[in-house]
């Protein structure tokens, strides 16, 4: 089964085609970020239009790197939410009408579920169930996976995700859109101990997140630093990012660790854009190894946002409806903006 994944939800138009046999045949990937750097982050009405002008493109790149022609295709997979509602429309209007121009089924995926089971495009894939850190613009989870499908949210974030918290931090400090990896190159230069940050919630019990406290934190931290002169403004910025993203990676060690001791499954999967940290990693690699546990994550880039991993759910929802019934094609489509992980089920 060959299968064509769109992945539309924010600033990335991901085109990917997954084959049941042979794995991942291609993918192409158009990022927005220079589109929307100026803004400081994304701007929707842009990011929308440059998915209309790039959607069809980087679909026939994808065809033409891959050999693969329209006769070889069993199926169409889109993104159907949660995200910006007007990209999101661009995929499926896309997607739907492929799909009924070809005359092959159909399915609308979840982008959090795109992100769950991206680590099963790898060589070592995560055996059923596992316990995955869903770490991205939008979220901030733990999830207990039995299977596609079968997703208990353990804790969630009661306020900001973390990828937010990391792009608000960056703008903070100048650094720039997106957050997540100007925070990480300038931790990098940054001087441990200077500053200690709160780690939100990891005192009190349970597995939930909260990390709108941090970011307030890092905001007074920087406003006392520059109200104070200073020889070395880089250096100040260095070791904001650093004591900031040490209390991220050390909160969710935490949570890791108990989400672990508490259901006694072994294997831990980091996924989202997130997980593509490589501070996080460490810490969660030194975490298994202690818990006796495994550690799985998607290459670095099927960590953010991407066609393949929407063409691997895609591919494992539609395998199990073509067994199950015969989908008519038809020509309506639909975008879910917000969309609960916890309302999906099994295929
Ligand atoms: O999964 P993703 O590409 O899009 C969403 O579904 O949200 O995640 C994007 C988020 C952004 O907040 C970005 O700053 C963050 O992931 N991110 C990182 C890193 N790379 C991307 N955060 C920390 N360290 C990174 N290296
Ligand atoms: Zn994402």
């Amino acid at each position: 089964m060959r299968i064509i994944g769109i992945e539309t939800s924010c600033d990335e138009t991901g085109i990917a085609i997954y084959d049941s046999e042979q794995g991942l045949l291609g993918h192409a990937l158009h990022s927005q970020i220079a589109l929307h750097a100026e803004y400081g982050g994304v701007v929707p009405e842009l990011a929308s239009r440059d998915h209309v002008r790039k959607i069809v493109p980087l679909l026939k790149e994808v065809m033409a790197q891959t050999g693969v022609n329209q006769a070889e295709i069993d199926g169409i997979a889109y993104t159907e939410g949660p995200g910006l509602v007007g990209a999101l429309l661009v995929g499926a209007a896309v997607g739907r009408s492929i799909a009924w121009a070809w005359g092959v089924p159909h399915v609308g995926v979840h982008h959090m579920e795109g992100h769950l089971l991206a680590p099963m495009l790898e060589d070592n894939p995560p055996e059923f169930p596992f316990i995955a850190l869903l770490v991205s613009g939008g979220h901030c989870m733990l999830v207990r996976v039995n299977g596609v499908g079968e997703y208990t949210i353990l804790g969630d974030t009661l306020d900001d995700a973390v990828g937010e918290a990391f792009d608000k931090t960056a703008k903070l400090l100048g650094l720039g859109y997106p957050g997540g990896p100007a925070i990480e190159a300038m931790a990098k230069k940054g001087l441990a101990g200077r500053f200690k940050f709160p780690r939100p919630m990891v005192n009190r019990p349970g597995l939930d997140f909260s990390f709108s406290g941090l970011k307030t934190f890092s905001l007074n931290t920087w406003q006392q630093l520059i109200e104070a002169p200073s020889d070395d403004r880089e250096q100040d910025k260095a070791d904001v990012a650093h004591a900031f993203q040490t209390a991220v990676v050390d909160t969710l060690r935490v949570k890791c660790q108990r989400a672990i001791r508490e259901t006694g499954v072994k294997r831990l999967v980091l996924a989202g854009g997130v997980s593509a940290n490589i501070a996080l990693r460490e810490a969660m690699a030194e975490l298994v190894e202690k818990e006796k546990a495994e550690l799985f994550y998607p290459r670095m880039e099927f960590c953010t946002d991407n066609g393949a991993m929407i063409a691997y759910a895609g591919y494992r929802r539609l395998a199990a409806m073509a067994k199950n019934s015969d989908q008519e094609v038809e020509a309506g489509f639909n975008a879910k903006p917000r969309w609960s992980l916890e309302t999906l089920t099994a295929p």
